[in-house]
């Protein structure tokens, strides 16, 4: 059995993320962006996407202004080429952010 509870990784407090924001982690050298909004998890080309703006269910990259869907990821505005991948994530009862990286 893979990508099962116990490949998850704790990644963050959900205290840490505001509502409708987001913050990102690295996880296997890649940053990927937490989104507590839709529960969702992204990377993005590298791209410090914590520091763009989430709102009315939108992420955009604070680089190249680059718009994707929060709710699971597609793209919804050139230049980005590519919708975000998505990471499978969970919220624990005690507050306890985990990731799958697979
Ligand atoms: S790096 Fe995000 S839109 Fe260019």
């Amino acid at each position: 059995m893979s990508g099962g509870v116990e490949s998850m990784l704790k990644v963050a407090e959900s205290a840490e993320l505001a509502e409708g924001g987001g913050k990102c982690v690295e996880i296997d050298n890649e940053k990927i962006l937490l989104v507590r909004d839709g529960d969702a998890a992204y990377p993005h080309a590298g791209a410090p996407l914590d520091e763009g703006a989430v709102c009315d269910g939108r992420i955009v990259c604070p680089w190249h202004k680059g718009a994707f869907r929060v709710l699971d990821g597609a793209l919804l505005e050139p230049p980005a080429l590519d919708a975000l991948a998505r990471y499978p994530i969970r919220l624990d009862g005690d507050g306890t952010v985990l990731v799958s990286p697979e």
